[in-house]
């Protein structure tokens, strides 16, 4: 099933190069953001260059849910008037977060501290997700939540009257859990600190300095040790959302595949904690440039030419690596395919836990396709086959996971036979224009009937 309907079997095949300019979406993180901050600052912000994606339309509903004013005046240009930190409202419904995990966590963090009663719910793959990673430590603020067994979703989080800042350290990395602290620590009196031992993404962080409030991340020998001062008035901004690089890796990786490719992959926000495929694949000896480099809205953005390469090589991907990279493994380890010799991935063990179990996703629609993995617990290991040199011709199952999807319609488009997987409908929650996209560079990306 996709997400929010019938399953959209789809096939892709080879076809002549890609060529041409790429305008992905927004990015998703971002996005979320955008809007969460925009409910709990006093006034109108203003978003342009938000995703579309079903994902962040979800969190956009949650929004208005809890009290604040969403609006969307054209492609991409939104408003959102907010409710200030403390003023969200008990929705009369159960709030669907669709397939988003960001979506969720990141709204049962800026609930937890409101005396409110949240239900919320998702699809079949958000469902099975682990939720105790984010309740655990909102308990701590006072917060009490009920949910199915392991914590899971359908859950009810009854937030708390009188929050008690919390000094936590998140047990594993994930920008996910160190911003629903954050966000829950927004409506509670005094300092709430966040330890991460790895770095993870930072928008949150950035993001609540614009809006006006006092935070601060210090390096220690701990790690990154952040700091929010609660109950700041956030003042409304103007945002405009950078295009999202975890999308843009998809035709960047397809051109890098594609015999005679050349992509251009404008605008693309180049975060250090973002960034961690583009290093890579710079590694392996892709033709991959950066042009332009520019800074925009305080991020270091650029425009990404990729082009054709037969000489990739593979590479052991350094684990300190993964939280810069973390939603890019699987389109990584189609590139592997394709690359000289094996490329070995470790310190992968959240892949797990994301929109499907990503290294078994990935292990068993290669084989699909023909590739050698291996893989344990925490590792994937894909063995090269050189460029051209993926046989294709399975089926892959994509478990309502839009980046699996999309990694195999990629391979499909490099393989020697084509490449099919059994519902592309996720897809639409972080990259609607999707198959539009790739279509116009050229690729050969089709809906089959089932
Ligand atoms: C995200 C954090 C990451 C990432 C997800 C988006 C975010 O999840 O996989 O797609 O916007 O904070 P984790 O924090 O669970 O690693």
């Amino acid at each position: 099933m996709s997400s929010h309907g019938a399953p959209i079997p789809m096939m892709s095949r080879k076809g002549g190069a890609l060529s041409g300019v790429a305008d992905v979406p927004g990015d998703k993180s971002v996005s979320h953001r955008a809007l969460i901050f925009g409910a709990m600052a006093v006034g109108e912000t203003k978003i342009t260059g938000l995703l579309e994606g079903q994902d962040v339309l979800d969190t956009a509903k949650a929004m208005q849910a809890l009290g604040a004013d969403v609006i969307q005046h054209g492609p991409g240009a939104w408003s959102v008037h907010g409710v200030g930190v403390g003023g969200f409202a008990e929705p009369d419904q159960v709030i669907d977060c669709g397939n988003s995990g960001t979506g969720v966590r990141l709204i049962m963090g800026a609930v937890a501290t409101h005396p409110i009663s949240v239900t919320f719910t998702g699809d079949a793959s958000l469902n099975k997700r682990p939720m105790g990673r984010v309740t655990d430590p909102l308990a701590l603020f006072g917060a009490q939540s009920v949910g199915r067994s392991g914590g899971r979703l359908p859950l009810t989080l009854v937030g708390a009257e009188t929050p008690v800042p919390v000094r936590y350290t998140t047990p594993m990395p994930s920008a996910q859990v160190k911003s629903a602290v954050l966000l829950a620590g927004l409506n509670t009196p005094g300092d709430t600190v966040v330890i991460e031992a790895e770095a993870t993404r930072d928008h949150t962080e950035r993001m609540l300095a614009g809006f006006g409030a006092t935070i601060t991340t210090e390096e220690t020998e701990e790690g990154r040790v952040i700091t929010l001062t609660g109950q700041p008035e956030l003042t409304p901004q103007t945002i405009a959302v950078p295009r999202d690089p975890s999308s843009a890796a998809f035709p960047v990786c397809a051109a890098l595949i594609v015999e005679g490719s050349d992509v251009l992959v404008p605008g693309i926000g180049l975060n250090p904690t973002r960034a961690g495929l583009y290093t890579t694949l710079r590694e392996m000896g892709a033709d991959l440039t950066y042009e332009n480099e520019r800074l925009e809205g305080g991020e270091p953005v650029a425009d990404l030419r990729a082009r054709f390469s037969d000489k990739m090589q593979g590479i052991d991907v350094p684990p300190e690596r993964a939280p810069s990279m973390i939603d890019e493994y699987p389109i990584l380890s189609v590139v592997a395919a394709f690359s000289h010799g094996k490329t070995v991935m470790r310190g992968v063990k959240e892949l797990r836990v994301k929109e499907s179990d990503r290294i078994d996703a990935m292990a068993r629609g290669l084989e699909a396709m023909g590739v050698t993995v291996e893989e344990d617990e925490d590792t994937l290991i894909v063995h090269g086959m050189g460029p051209g040199g993926v046989p294709g011709g399975g089926m892959a199952a994509t478990h309502l996971d839009h980046r699996i999807a999309m990694s195999f319609m990629c391979l499909g488009m490099a393989s020697q036979t084509p490449a099919r997987i059994d519902d592309g409908g996720a897809i639409a929650t972080s990259f609607p224009i999707f198959e539009a996209l790739m279509t116009g560079l050229g690729a050969q990306v089709e809906r089959v009937a089932s």
